[in-house]
């Protein structure tokens, strides 16, 4: 079923040529703070832990010429890879960007070893839902008071392919 979608979701979003998926070098953080910024309303410039995170996260950027359009954070416990954020600028949505960046994910070692990924985003996020669910993952629970501002979060898991 999920390798359905995954395979529905690879020939739907043929992203756009010029669109790269690298590992995310120090000159385009500005770039990404930005890109930050404008996709989570509470995102305060100071507040750098992304960029803290870089020594045990993994970071990867989507880039369009020579212009970051979107990122990808992730790191792995023991039994999953956690999906820290994905965002896409908003003149680049809807271009299959944040699809490519996941494809990008699902092609790593880390990911064929560990298999499960799980992410959480806020509960009134629901282009964020909408798109993890067209790629395959399905809710499996609430975090109360998961943000500095008392939101909820939704959890979300995708399976490794042939578990139910
Ligand atoms: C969620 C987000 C990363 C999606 O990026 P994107 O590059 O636009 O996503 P894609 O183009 O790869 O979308 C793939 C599919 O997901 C679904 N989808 C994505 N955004 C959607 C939306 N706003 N409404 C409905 N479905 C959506 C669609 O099925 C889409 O396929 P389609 O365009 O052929 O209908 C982007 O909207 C974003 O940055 N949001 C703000 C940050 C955020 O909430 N991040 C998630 C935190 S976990």
């Amino acid at each position: 079923m999920i390798t359905e979608k995954r395979d529905h979701a690879r020939d739907k979003h043929r992203r756009s040529p010029s669109v790269q998926v690298w590992p995310v070098v120090a000159s385009q953080i500005p770039d990404l703070v930005d890109i930050a910024a404008e996709c989570f309303p509470d995102w305060q410039p100071q507040s750098l832990d992304w960029l803290v995170m870089i020594d045990v996260a993994h970071i990867w950027v989507a880039i369009e010429g020579d212009r970051v359009v979107g990122f990808m954070i992730y790191d792995a416990d023991n039994d999953y890879v956690r999906l820290r954020s994905i965002a896409v600028t908003k003149s680049h949505r809807r271009h299959g960007i944040a699809r490519e960046m996941l494809d990008t994910l699902f092609a790593q070692r880390i990911f064929a070893r560990i298999g499960q990924v799980k992410c959480r985003c806020r509960e009134d996020r629901l282009d964020a839902h909408l798109f993890l669910k067209s790629i395959g993952f399905v809710y499996f629970g609430l975090e109360h008071r998961a943000y500095p501002g008392g939101e909820t979060a939704y959890w979300f898991r995708l399976k490794p392919e042939g578990q139910s």
